[in-house]
C-alpha cells in the first residue's frame, strides 16, 4: 500500500459532487447565523484542500465563472483526472496544484472561502497542523472554512469496525482494493459467526451490510489510511480556533436548528443554554451524531440585527425546491419528524412557487404584509430547514422551463460531464450558472440527455436502448433486475417520456439546457 503521510495513493477515490461545498450554501449559513458572507460582487477565490477527483471543485467553477477555484491534492491521478476535465470542460477558473498539504505554493494568496471534505478525520496529525496553518496564512478576513469530519458520539460503536478491517488488511497481498476486499470478507465472516462484539452490538452487526453496499474504491479511502479519527464538536472547534477561526454554524441547514434536531424533551436543555459550544456537543449526543459539515470564519463581522441581512447577505434568492408541495407538509430530518403549516406558509409557497426572490423582495410583498420581518425570515430559512425552499446566488427563471424540440448545453463542462459519467452506475452532476452550484442527474436520466442534445427527439428511446445494451448496465425496477428484451425496452421508453416531461423543463429553468 503505498501512501503520502499514511494516506493510501494507490488506488483512486470515487468522484462525487456535494452541494455543501458551494459558495451559495457556505454564504446562506453564515448569513442564518448573522455572520457577514463574503461579499462576492466583484469575483472571489476558492480553495479545496483534498479535492480528490474534483468533481466539487470543477462543478462549482463551471457554475460561478465569477470565482476562481483551486484544487490541491497528493495524488497524482487525481490531480491528472482533474486537469482532463478542466481541459475538456473548457474551464479558465480553476486549476489543480498536485502538492501534499505541507508543500503548497507560498504565492497561493488569499481566499473567501476554503474547503475540506473527507480529509480531516482520515489524516496524520502533523498533516492536519498543515492544513490550520494553510487556513491561517491563506483564508482572507471575513473569509469561510468548510470542514467535514466523522463525528463523536455516532461512531462510538463502529470505530472497532474500521480497526479490524485496517489491522486485517495489513495482514494481507496485493494492491489497496485486494486488501479491503479480503478484510471485509474476513468481517462478514466473524459477523455471520456471532462473533461477541457483534452480539453486542447489533447495530455493528448490520452495519457490515452497509458496507458490503458501498464502492471498493470509498471503502479504502475510508477505513485504510494509517490515521483514522472520530472527533467530538469541541475538539475540531479548538483545532480551528487555535487558528484563529470561529465557529459559525453547519449543514445540513436543519443542523442549525436544534428544534429540528432534538426530541421535545431535550429542548428545555436548548432553552438553557446559551452557549453555542455546550450546545453543538449536547446536540451530538441527542442525535448521535456520526458525521458533521462545520463552518468556520476568520474574523467574521456580525449582523446583530435582522435588517442587517437585507444590507450585508440580500443576494441570495430563495425558491420552490419543486412544484406541487401542499400543507401541511411533513420533513423528517432524521429523530424528528416537523410538521409544516399554516397561512404564512401557505402565502410563501405560492410567492415563491413562480419566481426566485430576494429576502428584501419577499418583506415587500403584499401577500405577506403585517407579519413582522424577524417572523417572516424565520419562517423563510425555517423552510429552507425542512426543504420547502431552496437558496440560489441568481434568480432561477420559470419562462426557461418551456422547452423546444431541439435543446443544446449551455455549457463544455456540462457536456463533458454526460460524455464521461453517463450510465456510470453513479449519479452525474451538472453545473448551473442560474443557482451557482450544481444540480445531480441519475446516470441513466444522463444517459437520455446525453442523447437527446447530441441526436434530438427522433427514435431517442430506441437509441438510449441500444446504448444501455452497448454499456452493460444493469436495469432494475423495484429492485429486480430487468432482463428481457421487450420490457427493458418499455421500461426505457417511460423513462424517456418521464425525463421529457419533468426533468427537462427543470433543466430548463436551471439554464442548463437552452433551447438549440
Ligand atoms: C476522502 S478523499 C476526499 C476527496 C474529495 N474532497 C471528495 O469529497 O470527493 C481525501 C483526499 O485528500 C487527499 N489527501 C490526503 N492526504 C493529503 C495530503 N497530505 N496532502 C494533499 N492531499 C491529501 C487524498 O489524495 C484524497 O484525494
Amino acid at each position: 500500500m503505498s501512501s503520502v503521510d499514511g494516506y493510501v495513493t494507490d488506488v483512486a477515490y470515487t468522484p462525487g459532487f456535494y452541494p455543501n461545498l458551494a459558495p451559495v450554501a457556505m454564504r446562506y449559513v453564515a448569513s442564518l447565523n448573522r455572520v457577514v458572507p463574503p461579499n462576492v460582487t466583484d469575483g472571489f477565490r476558492y480553495l479545496e484542500l483534498g479535492c480528490g477527483l474534483g468533481r466539487s471543485l470543477t462543478t462549482l467553477a463551471a457554475a460561478n465563472p465569477n470565482g476562481q477555484f483551486v484544487g490541491v491534492d497528493a495524488n497524482p491521478d487525481h490531480a491528472a483526472a482533474i486537469q482532463r476535465d478542466i481541459a475538456a470542460g473548457k474551464l479558465n477558473n480553476a486549476r489543480v496544484i498536485k502538492s501534499d498539504f505541507g508543500h503548497v505554493p507560498k504565492d497561493l494568496g488569499t481566499f473567501q472561502f476554503i474547503a475540506l471534505h473527507g480529509v480531516l478525520s482520515w489524516v496524520a496529525p502533523n498533516v492536519r497542523e498543515e492544513i490550520l496553518s494553510i487556513a491561517k496564512e491563506h483564508l482572507a478576513p471575513g473569509g469561510l472554512l468548510l470542514a467535514s469530519y466523522n463525528a463523536m458520539p455516532g461512531w462510538a460503536h463502529l470505530q472497532p469496525i474500521r480497526g479490524i478491517l485496517r489491522q486485517y488488511a495489513l495482514l494481507r497481498q496485493g494492491d489497496s482494493v485486494q486488501r479491503l476486499r479480503d478484510a471485509l470478507a474476513y468481517l462478514v465472516f466473524i459477523r455471520d459467526k456471532h462473533a461477541k462484539y457483534f452480539e453486542d452490538n447489533p447495530r455493528a452487526a448490520a452495519y457490515v451490510d452497509t458496507l458490503l453496499k458501498q464502492d471498493v474504491n470509498y471503502l479504502v479511502h475510508e477505513f485504510l489510511n494509517e490515521h483514522w479519527t472520530s472527533f467530538y464538536f469541541a475538539e475540531v472547534s479548538g483545532m480551528f480556533g487555535g487558528a484563529g477561526l470561529s465557529f459559525v454554524g453547519s449543514l445540513p441547514v436543519f443542523t442549525n436548528f436544534w428544534d429540528l434536531c432534538v426530541r421535545p424533551e431535550f429542548q428545555e436543555l436548548f432553552r438553557t443554554t446559551t452557549n453555542r459550544l455546550v450546545t453543538e456537543a449536547h446536540k451530538d449526543f441527542c442525535a448521535n451524531t456520526a458525521f458533521r459539515w462545520d463552518l468556520y470564519a476568520k474574523a467574521p463581522r456580525m449582523m446583530p440585527e435582522v435588517a442587517d441581512r437585507l444590507r450585508d447577505a440580500d443576494d441570495l434568492f430563495f425558491r420552490v425546491t419543486r412544484s406541487g408541495i401542499t400543507l401541511p407538509y411533513q420533513a423528517n430530518l432524521g429523530v424528528v419528524t416537523s410538521t409544516v403549516q399554516g397561512p404564512l406558509y401557505q402565502s410563501l409557497l405560492s410567492l415563491l412557487a413562480h419566481k426566485s426572490l430576494r429576502l428584501s423582495e419577499i418583506l415587500a410583498a403584499v401577500e405577506v404584509q403585517g407579519t413582522p420581518p424577524a417572523d417572516l425570515i424565520r419562517a423563510v430559512d425555517a423552510g429552507v430547514a425542512m426543504g420547502l425552499f431552496d437558496v440560489t446566488s441568481g434568480s432561477v427563471s420559470e419562462a426557461a422551463g418551456d422547452v423546444a424540440d431541439a435543446v443544446k448545453l449551455s455549457s463544455a463542462f456540462n457536456h463533458a460531464m454526460l460524455g464521461s459519467d453517463s450510465l456510470s452506475g453513479r449519479p452525474v452532476a451538472l453545473a448551473s450558472q442560474a443557482t451557482g452550484t450544481g444540480h445531480t442527474l441519475g446516470d441513466f436520466d444522463a444517459a437520455i440527455l446525453h442523447e437527446l442534445v447530441e441526436r434530438g427527439r427522433d427514435g431517442l428511446s430506441e437509441r438510449v436502448a441500444t446504448r444501455l445494451a452497448k454499456s452493460g448496465r444493469a436495469l432494475q425496477q423495484n429492485g429486480q433486475a430487468v432482463n428481457a428484451p421487450e420490457e427493458r425496452e418499455k421500461l426505457v421508453a417511460q423513462a424517456c417520456t418521464a425525463f421529457l416531461e419533468i426533468s427537462l423543463p427543470q433543466l430548463a429553468r436551471l439554464g442548463i439546457i437552452t433551447k438549440a
